[in-house]
């Protein structure tokens, strides 16, 4: 037992520094009326005020004269962060309380002695689990709970940060209470963390509840102060009183990092009100939220240095997965997984873009937020040409997004629009109920022959990944079909001619990380003919979708990943990749996947170098010594010999391909690249975030995330070992697919 745990007064008083005059004197003493003065102004309550009593700080070993049970609270209190915790801080001193003690799972409590009430507060620092019977810290006085605190999470995400709280106690001076700390709960966010518990006659610096500001909205955006890594506070936006989206920000108490933005015109003359359910008392977080007709430091936007300038990125915020990828009334949609208040994962709207090119994206308000049913997480979208829904008007067929929302239980919706803009959601949502916990990312096309929409779907059963397939005529009523398994996450299913063939097609069934089966489908269930192949070769491509509804003129397949660029600095992070079209050509094993990048791109290219039929052997000058580049694009036609290497170095990127080992080499990832009766071509796309590395007719396709140095625009090639023959190498430098301003 240690007798740090047994209550203590400690010395400590706010005013130490000043000391109490003692000695009255007869005439005027100038440094005892500057210390009156000061006593006098900061205020003499103050001065006066009682020592505050230490209950507990969790600095030692043990838990003292703390009585625990079960297993949540460990042999004593933690040394900071546990095992396969997120970070913790904000407490003080060496140890705390901290019930993640064996993970979530486990369950306890720990008890206080009983003390004597004798000041007006009890402060503390609290964080965890927000569940007021099941991960909470309880003030007990008879045996009844009169003071309950939590943390703050209730969701995925979410910080391991403690607090400061208190409670007002002053009504019960002069009673005896315990303290009971108590984990009963065993799932995500089931564990409760405290530390530094006193006893205070100094309101200390504490929690607004529900503080809130209020405005007639006279603008077109509000704007939010961010500070990445802040506590996520719950920030309701009301119109008119009535709530219409909770958001989970990283608050700005002071200078913000950035500044993230709501687009509040639809709602222009009404009132307004920004409620934040939790704050501390001297914040400046609420009086900095502003409305404004700009987007608050957005001067610069599309030119900050770590934005891809031909990849599309949210202006502002995180991006995660494409969805509802459509051509519609002649623009191409872009939807995707969109953080519009973080830096990171979270509050998952479906963010909203449009091109008439797949090059040049405007963005657009977000198409969906979160509400009641959860947060908006992936899904697609359909043009309903026959108004099987009977959603269109007039003729005009709507366009239907088919999302998840992921509340609990998790449920597949619909929504839908008539002009590409606006978007109401289906009012007797959901459209297909939870079947198991998690199922999600309904990809939804029209199956012609059995004239019904098909859906495919990510259900977890029984721990194995599945995806399920269903029916439906109207897009509301949903028929389970059949089951394929081995699939992780936003599937995507679609039927393509082999070798341009119309005669000869396969349906393709892919997922979240590339991998891809080719095989029949009946309208019923999909036959594999192959193995899970694998798909793209590279890092950071993840949650591919394909575009529906593209004019059969057209006919291509064009897919867009999420290419998972991280920008730290930035007011936003991740982007797309740029559109690649899916083809299927056979080879020697079959039918095969390939990806190249849509030829749209090539309106980018500002001016060309061209080298045409060179031998290049280890000797040889570096043909492209004089070229510069900053966005560049570069395509390489060439007969390498048995022994040879080929080296192109980009902006410092390294890009190789090792004809011994048919191998295409990028910085230091290796990807199989076979060559194509004895020849190899590569295209290279280098943007500030990352690069795109195609090779053998688009068999191998690299993505891959790489920051080039600002100040470095050189390019090279040489040939390290063997004999090259260049048939042709182009260098196409890029204008940005951003607006000039
Ligand atoms: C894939 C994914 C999807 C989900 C979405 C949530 O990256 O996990 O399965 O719908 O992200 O943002």
């Amino acid at each position: 037992m240690s007798d740090k745990y047994t209550t203590q007064v400690i010395e400590r008083t706010a005013m130490m520094h000043i000391p109490t005059p003692t000695v009255s004197m007869p005439s005027f003493n100038p440094v005892l009326a500057l210390l009156c003065f000061c006593a006098l102004s900061l205020g003499l309550p103050n001065l006066l005020a009682a020592q505050d009593i230490l209950i507990a700080d969790f600095d030692g070993q043990d838990y003292g004269e703390w009585k625990s049970t079960g297993d949540a609270f460990g042999p004593g209190p933690a040394k900071g962060t546990l095992p396969g915790q997120m970070t913790v801080d904000g407490y003080k001193g060496s140890g705390l309380v901290n019930s993640f003690y064996g993970g979530d799972g486990s369950v306890g409590t720990l008890t206080s002695p009983e003390f004597t009430i004798q000041r007006k507060y009890i402060s503390f620092l609290i964080g965890g689990g927000k569940d007021s019977e099941r991960t909470c810290m309880n003030l007990l006085i008879n045996g009844q709970v009169v003071r309950n605190a939590t943390g703050p999470n209730d969701k995925p995400g979410g910080s391991e940060r403690l607090e400061p709280e208190f409670w007002d106690v002053s009504e019960f001076i002069g009673k005896t209470g315990i303290i009971r700390i108590v984990d009963s709960a065993t799932g995500g966010w089931g564990h409760i963390n405290v530390d530094h518990i006193i006893q205070t006659d100094q309101r200390p610096p504490g929690m607004r509840r529900n503080a809130k500001t209020t405005f007639k909205s006279e603008k077109r955006y509000l704007n939010f102060p961010i500070k990445n890594g802040a506590i996520k506070r719950t920030v309701t936006v009301a119109v008119d009183d009535q709530p219409v989206v909770t958001n989970e920000i990283e608050l700005a108490d002071a200078t913000p990092d950035w500044w993230a933005f709501m687009d509040i015109s639809d709602w222009r003359g009404k009132t307004i009100s920004v409620t934040v359910e939790k704050l501390p008392d001297d914040s400046n977080a609420l009086a900095q939220i502003e409305q404004s007709d700009a987007i608050k430091g957005g001067e610069n936007i599309y030119r900050e240095p770590l934005r891809g300038q031909f990849h599309f990125s949210s202006k502002r915020g995180w991006n995660n997965d494409p969805n509802g990828l459509v051509f519609y009334n002649g623009e191409y949609h872009l939807f995707y997984q969109h953080n519009p208040y973080g830096w990171s994962w979270g509050n998952m709207h479906w963010g909203h873009a449009v091109s008439r090119d797949l090059v040049h994206w405007q963005e657009l308000p977000d198409a969906l937020a979160p509400d009641r049913l959860g947060p908006m997480f992936s899904g697609s979208a359909v043009v309903d040409w026959q108004n099987t829904t009977g959603f269109g008007r007039n003729g005009q067929p709507p366009l239907i997004l088919i999302y998840t929302a992921a509340g609990n239980p998790t449920v597949q919706c619909i929504a839908f629009s008539l002009d590409g803009r606006s978007f109401a959601k289906f009012d007797a949502n959901p459209v297909l109920n939870q079947i198991t916990g998690g199922n999600r990312d309904p990809k939804v096309f029209w199956h012609a022959p059995s004239k019904r929409w098909i859906m495919t779907l990510y259900v977890e059963l029984n721990r194995t990944h599945t995806i399920h397939f269903f029916s439906s005529p109207d897009l509301k009523n949903w028929t389970y079909l059949s089951r394929t398994d081995g699939f992780f996450e936003c599937p995507d299913f679609f039927e393509l001619p082999v070798d341009d063939n119309p005669a000869n097609k396969k349906w393709v069934l892919t997922a979240a990380s590339s991998e891809y089966m080719i095989g029949t489908f009946d309208g019923t269930k999909f036959v594999p003919e192959t193995p899970k192949l694998p798909g793209h070769r590279g890092r950071g491509f993840y949650a591919a979708q394909t575009f529906s509804d593209i004019p059969p003129s057209d006919g291509r397949r064009i897919q867009i990943g999420w290419f998972q660029t991280e920008t730290r600095g930035m007011p936003f992070n991740q982007s797309m990749t740029v559109p690649l079209e899916l083809k299927l050509i056979t080879t020697s094993e079959g039918p095969r996947l390939t990806w190249t990048p849509i030829k749209e791109l090539h309106i980018l290219r500002t001016n060309t170098h061209l080298l045409t039929s060179t031998k290049l052997t280890p000797e040889s000058a570096d043909p492209l010594a004089n070229a510069k580049a900053q966005l560049v694009e570069i395509r390489a036609d060439f007969e390498p010999d048995n022994q040879s290497i080929l080296l192109f170095t980009v902006r410092g990127a390294q890009i190789s391909y090792d004809a011994r080992t048919q191998k295409l080499i990028v910085n230091g990832h290796a990807a199989p690249a076979p060559l194509l009766n004895g020849r190899q071509n590569l295209v290279i796309y280098c943007d500030r975030t990352g690069l795109e590395v195609f090779a053998s007719g688009g068999l191998t396709y690299v993505p891959m995330p790489f920051q080039p140095a600002p100040d470095n625009l050189s390019l090279s090639l040489k040939t390290t070992n063997g004999h090259v023959n260049v048939t042709r190498i182009e260098v196409h430098n890029l204008e940005s697919a951003w607006p000039q301003q």
